[in-house]
Formats: C-alpha cells, sequence, structure tokens
C-alpha cells in the first residue's frame, strides 16, 4: 500500500521533518474517515475493534493538558490500555535509574510508548535504543523541549487544511506565526511541514529576542520556502490567511532573564476588521494574555476545533504506527 502512496511507513513519530505530502494528504483523509465512525455508535465500537490487544506508555515528564488528554483518549477510542508516567518522582529515575533504562523497562510490557520531556532529542536516542533491542516498539514524540512537537504540527496541518477546504488548499497561503519563535516547539514543527506546501508563504512575527533560531531559517532556504521575519504585527494581521499565536516558553528563560515585552503581539478584538473576512485564527492552546478570549466567538477562531482535531489526528497516527490504518476504508486519493 505505502508504495502505491508515496510514502514508507513510519516506524517512529519523531520530527516533522520525517513527512512527505503524500503523507499529509493520506493522513487529512484518514482523519476524516475516521471522524465517519464517530457519527455512530457502531462506528465507534469497530474504532475500538481494532487495537484492543495492545497496550502503551504515556510517558511525560513536562506539563500537558491537550497532548496528554487526546493522546488517553486516541488510546480509548482504538481500544488501546494506556498506562501512564507524568512525574519522574513516581517511578525507579528516582531511585537513579537512567531515562534509557526506564524507557527500555517500558517496552517490555507496552505495545506503544508516547513522550514528553524536557529535553530535545531525547526521543529520537530512545528510538534507536529500542530498534537495537529484541524488542523495539514504535515511540511517539509528543513534545522534546524546545525542539519539536511533530503531532501538534500534523493536526495544524490537518486544521489547515480543512480550513481551506474550499480555498484551493494550504499552497500559496500565507501563514503567520506569532509569538516565541525562538523556542515554541510547535512553531519548528509546523514550518517543516509548511515547506510541503509550495508557494506558501511564511511571516515570522515576534519581538528581536524571540526570533526563529538559526537551523530553522537555514532549513526554510535549502526548502526554497519564502519567508519573512518582522516586529510590525499590524502588517502581519493584513496579510495573514492564518494567524498562528504563541505563548511566551519562560519555562526555557534562564536564571535571572529579563522579561522580554509582547504587549506588542497580543491579538485582541480590535485587530478583528484588520484580518481578512476568510482567515483564520490558531493557537496550540494554552494561552495567556497574547490571544484575547472575547475573540472565540469570532467565527475565524478555530483554536478549539484545533484541538478537538488533535484527537483525531493521533487516533489516526497511532492506526498507521500499529498498522491497521487499512481497516479504515479510504477513498481512492
Ligand atoms: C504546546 C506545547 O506543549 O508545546 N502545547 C500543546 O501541546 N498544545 C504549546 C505551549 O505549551 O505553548
Amino acid at each position: 500500500m505505502q508504495a502505491t502512496l508515496g510514502f514508507e511507513r513510519p516506524k517512529h513519530i519523531l520530527s516533522a521533518s520525517q513527512f512527505n505530502r503524500a503523507f499529509l494528504d493520506y493522513m487529512y483523509e484518514l482523519i476524516n474517515q475516521i471522524r465517519k465512525f464517530d457519527k455512530t455508535k457502531d462506528g465507534l465500537m469497530y474504532l475500538q475493534s481494532l487495537l484492543p490487544h495492545r497496550r502503551a506508555m504515556l510517558y511525560f515528564t513536562q506539563p500537558s493538558t491537550r497532548t496528554f488528554m487526546s493522546f488517553q483518549a486516541a488510546c480509548s477510542i482504538l481500544g488501546i490500555k494506556p498506562s501512564e508516567i507524568r512525574d519522574t518522582a513516581t517511578s525507579s529515575e528516582r531511585k537513579g535509574e537512567s531515562i534509557d533504562d526506564s524507557l527500555r523497562t517500558f517496552a517490555s510490557y507496552v505495545d506503544l510508548i508516547v513522550m514528553r520531556a524536557p529535553v530535545a532529542g531525547l526521543s529520537d536516542r530512545i528510538a534507536t535504543l529500542l530498534d537495537a533491542t529484541p524488542r523495539p516498539v514504535p515511540i511517539i514524540n509528543a513534545g522534546s523541549g524546545p525542539d519539536e512537537h511533530p503531532t501538534q504540527a500534523l493536526l495544524d496541518i490537518y486544521t489547515l487544511q480543512r480550513s481551506f477546504k474550499s480555498a484551493s488548499g494550504i499552497e500559496g497561503k500565507t501563514i503567520c506565526m506569532v509569538g516565541d519563535l525562538k523556542r515554541g516547539r510547535t512553531i519548528r514543527s509546523l514550518s517543516r511541514l509548511l515547506a510541503n506546501y509550495p508557494r506558501t508563504q511564511l511571516i515570522f512575527c515576534s519581538p528581536p529576542e524571540f526570533k526563529i533560531a538559526d537551523d530553522l531559517r537555514q532549513f526554510l532556504s535549502s526548502r526554497d520556502v519564502s519567508f519573512e521575519e518582522t516586529t510590525n504585527f499590524t502588517a502581519a494581521i493584513e496579510a495573514a490567511d492564518a494567524i498562528y499565536m504563541t505563548r511566551v516558553q519562560d519555562e526555557y528563560d534562564q536564571a535571572g532573564a529579563t522579561k522580554v515585552d509582547t504587549r506588542a503581539y497580543c491579538l485582541k478584538q480590535e485587530h478583528l476588521p484588520l484580518l481578512r473576512r476568510d482567515s483564520v485564527i490558531m493557537h496550540p492552546l494554552p494561552r495567556r494574555d497574547e490571544l484575547d478570549p472575547a475573540i472565540d466567538h469570532d467565527p475565524r477562531a478555530k483554536y478549539w476545533r484545533q484541538e478537538r482535531n488533535g484527537m483525531w489526528t493521533r487516533v489516526a497516527l497511532i492506526t498507521i504506527l500499529m498498522g491497521v490504518d487499512s481497516h479504515i476504508v479510504l477513498p481512492t486519493l
């Protein structure tokens, strides 16, 4: 099946860079099909019959509400029984066990590991480690420090594609990302996925202290993605087909760091008339004051849908990793 669809079945989900356009198009159709099963009890019972013989570990040692809960819900939708660790104080890491040994232990008991940790690159290292053991299991990176958040980017792509369904898709659109672009892993992963859509323009709008990192700049140049960096929030709002707001990632502040003034990068009700009628407003959440709750009623606000799309996206990704996506009937692409 994969050969004809134009992508290799992924063994793990570690980075947004691993996905091509064929995968993204396939995932979009798969999620739409999965959502149809949600409409009836029989449909949901069918989904639950796909993986009741499988177990998963949710290893989240950084705070999480949406990602954790949506993975938990995705497991339950597919009949998977998840175990969880949310604090190393309750595991043998507290007794001095290495992270590597802890994760190898999980692999002895479960068939899938979803992990979020403050360390960049940890999920890649664990995937390599487990691949060399007799019991390798798929790893999903659910957030690796300030580096990557590939499943968030995949659900963001799904949301963008749905939003631009009747406007010829994501290609050629102007996507504006705002906030702490230096340490925000969501924008780093999303920018990488957007490189798969020709003629897309990226606008990175932030205070000078929070500009995108060099490695992302180089990646985008190497993929010929057109992008602009600006401090002009008003101009960015006016140009955007989608505006993607993010919060300050101050959990990564060094001791004694001075607070960056981000007051000029907050989307408020007074900005709404500047935004195009068919634009969309997104945010990975949680939000602070960069996104005024008064905007929630605006039809262009898509962040609550984005949050729910996260659950369906994660269902789709698990079916692909566990090899049961072919049990969900797909229309011919
Ligand atoms: C994001 C994250 O954890 O990177 N949240 C999420 O997963 N939806 C964004 C954030 O915390 O700012």
